[in-house]
This record gives C-alpha cells, sequence and structure tokens, in this order.
C-alpha cells in the first residue's frame, strides 16, 4: 500500500525552486589560478589539521583535492563515516548542508566547515521540521523512517535514517516485523522502495530537483540511439525512468555498476558531477547523460544539483584561511539525531552492508 501526503503547499515548491536557479555556480577557473588555489588549499589543510570530505557530485577539483590530500570522495554515509573515523579535528565537508550537519552530528568534537553554507537541497528544503513533526504525531503508529537529505531536526524526529544505499534492506526489515512506515522526503525514492519491499509507506511529497528532471520519453529515444548501452538510473528519480534501468541505485552503486558490468556504454541518470569517478575507475569507456526536460525547454538543473555547484576551490580556501562557515547543531536535537543515524549505522554493520566503494 502506499499513499503521497501532499504536505508541500505550492508556495514552498515555487520557492525552492527559484531558490535553485539563483545558487550562484562556481565560475570555471584559468589553468594557474587553479594551481595557485590547490597549493593554497594543500597548506591551509595541513596547517588547520583539516581533512577535505567531498561528495561525488561536487566540483571535479574538489574531488581530486579531496583524494590527493588524504580526504575522501564519497557517498554522503560513507563522507561521514570517514569524517567520524578521520583523526583531523576539522572537517572540511563540501557538499549541501545536511552532508555537513549529519558531519557534525556524528563528530560532534570536531569543527566541521563547508566552503559555503548557502548550499541546500530540495529535499530537505521541502520538509520543514515543525510540518513533518506534526505529520509524524497525527501518525503515532507509524515507524518514522528518514532520508539522510534532511535537516537536523527532521533526523531527531525520525526512528530511523536511511541512505539511497540501505533504504532497501532496512524497509524489507521492518516490513517483516509487520511495521507500518512513515517515509520522509522523497516520494520518488519511497515510490521506488515501496514498490520493491510492498511494504505500508505514507509518504511526503518531496522530491530532488536534478532527478525529477529525467524524462522517460526521451531516454527512450536515446536508448534507440544507443542500443548497446547500460542503463544506470539514481532512484530518485521518476518512476517511468527507474523501470526502463538495468540497475537502480545509490550513487556508489552506480558508480560501481561502469566499473564492473562489462559493456563499454552507459547512459546515466543523475548528477553529472559522478561522471569525475566513473571515469577514473573506467577510463575507456563511453558516459552518456540522460535526457532531462531541460532538452529543448528550460530546466532548474539540467542533470547538475545547482547547490552542489556551489562549492568551489576558492570558497574552500576562504573558508581555511578564515574559519567562517562553521556547521552548528543544537546539542540537545544533534543527540537525539544520532539515534537515527547511529541505527543505521548499526544495522549496516550487522548484516554487513557498506556503502564504501569496494
Ligand atoms: P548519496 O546518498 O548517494 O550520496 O546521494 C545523495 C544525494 O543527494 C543524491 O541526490
Ligand atoms: Fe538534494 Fe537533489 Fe542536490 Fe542531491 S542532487 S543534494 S537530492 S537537490
Amino acid at each position: 500500500m502506499t499513499n503521497t501526503a501532499d504536505l508541500i503547499p505550492a508556495r514552498l515548491s515555487a520557492e525552492i525552486a527559484a531558490q535553485a536557479l539563483r545558487a550562484p555556480q562556481i565560475p570555471p577557473l584559468r589553468p594557474a589560478d587553479r594551481s595557485a588555489l590547490l597549493d593554497r588549499c594543500r597548506r591551509l589543510l595541513r596547517e588547520r589539521n583539516a581533512v577535505l570530505v567531498a561528495h561525488y557530485y561536487t566540483d571535479d577539483d574538489l574531488q581530486y583535492l579531496a583524494e590527493e590530500s588524504g580526504g575522501c570522495v564519497s557517498d554522503s554515509l560513507e563522507m561521514a563515516r570517514f569524517g567520524r573515523d578521520h583523526p583531523a579535528t576539522t572537517l572540511v565537508v563540501a557538499g549541501v548542508r545536511f552532508m555537513g550537519e549529519t558531519a557534525k552530528i556524528l563528530s560532534p568534537e570536531k569543527r566541521v566547515l563547508m566552503p559555503t553554507l548557502d548550499a541546500q537541497c530540495s529535499l530537505d528544503l521541502g520538509c520543514p521540521a515543525p510540518e513533518f513533526s506534526a505529520f509524524c504525531d497525527a501518525h503515532p503508529d507509524r515507524t518514522v523512517v528518514v532520508y539522510a537529505n534532511t535537516s537536523a531536526e527532521v533526523k531527531a524526529r525520525a526512528d530511523w535514517m536511511v541512505t539511497s544505499g540501505i533504504a532497501l534492506k532496512i524497509v524489507e526489515h521492518l516490513h517483516a516485523q509487520g511495521k507500518k512506515i512513515l517515509w520522509a522526503p522523497d516520494k520518488h525514492l519511497g515510490n521506488y522502495v515501496q514498490r520493491m519491499t510492498g511494504a505500508d509507506m505514507l509518504m511526503w511529497g518531496g522530491s530532488c530537483v536534478v532527478h525529477e528532471a529525467f524524462r522517460a520519453n526521451a531516454l527512450e529515444d536515446l536508448m534507440k540511439q544507443h542500443p548497446d548501452a547500460k542503463i544506470l538510473v539514481h532512484p530518485e528519480s521518476p518512476e517511468p525512468v527507474w523501470r526502463l534501468a538495468d540497475v537502480v541505485g545509490s550513487t556508489t552503486a552506480l558508480i560501481n555498476a561502469v566499473r564492473d558490468i562489462d559493456a563499454d556504454k552507459f547512459i546515466v541518470a543523475t548528477d553529472r558531477g559522478i561522471f569525475y569517478k566513473m571515469r577514473q575507475l573506467a577510463p575507456h569507456k563511453t558516459l552518456i547523460e540522460a535526457p532531462t526536460v531541460g532538452e529543448g525547454a528550460t530546466c532548474v538543473s539540467c542533470a547538475h544539483c545547482p547547490w552542489m555547484g556551489m562549492n568551489g576551490l576558492a570558497n574552500l580556501a576562504d573558508t581555511l584561511e578564515t574559519g567562517r562557515n562553521e556547521i552548528h547543531v543544537d546539542p540537545g536535537v544533534g543527540a537525539r539525531a544520532v539515534h537515527s543515524i547511529q541505527r543505521m549505522l548499526d544495522f549496516a554493520h550487522e548484516h554487513g552492508i557498506g556503502t564504501a566503494r569496494k
């Protein structure tokens, strides 16, 4: 059984789209500036006892620097886990705000900085904590499962936090125990999980501005032009899109698929920032962006998260220099939120589920 609650007023959806369109993008760097900024960041990371943790969707330069300097490039869960286990006293999180908050919740004793504090996520923005809490209060019989792409306050209200890499397994487990689920915020990921598990899920109606823009009919046309390509889709995409996929999975799962599947060509329906890592692991394979609503029209994202695109070498260097853009999470909220995250980490550990690339 599935049921999506229409809880996001049109005004809020319009505001989120407007914010996405306004997000200032990092301009391309001239080679000399890039090299000088890389040197400055390397020096500052050492001097500040800091480690750079970057998401797969961030700028190539940040992914390059993170790996070269002993940090990590990963999905949101692995980023937080890496930050928690690393001895550095400062974590610099290149990604979007909820990733900085998750890192802080798992490592409250560390200083967590971000190149910008304005990098949001449409899922997080579309699930304000007071409204979400009222929704939970109205359904006390349901186990509350939230996606990582939420604020610390929303995580604090949840029984479980999940990422796309583990959502299916956790919902399967809860369903097998006869639990009814309240799911938030992504209706597309929730729908995918519901279809795969058959669980009883009541859903918040949020969506990702990037993945929601992929189009099944345009993808079918592209597939006809490339009949030998394998189709990789992130489950934040609408059902008609993931129905066409050879692999539906988290960012890490899609990267592993490019490396492991015996094919030369892939059409990829997720943020194109992920191509950096895919090319690194499979340099001879051909990667094609899946078409979005932006083809021949206008789009909010055009297969690149506008908020991920706010992170670059220049604001990273400034953050390291000044210590600005520190993430703070109210300790009481953090102490409650950590339970839903820890529950997922314990489950992953018990069931041998990792999201790190193997
Ligand atoms: P991951 O959890 O796979 O890193 O994905 C986060 C995200 O924002 C996907 O759009
Ligand atoms: Fe949020 Fe979508 Fe950007 Fe991921 S890609 S951070 S889900 S807006």
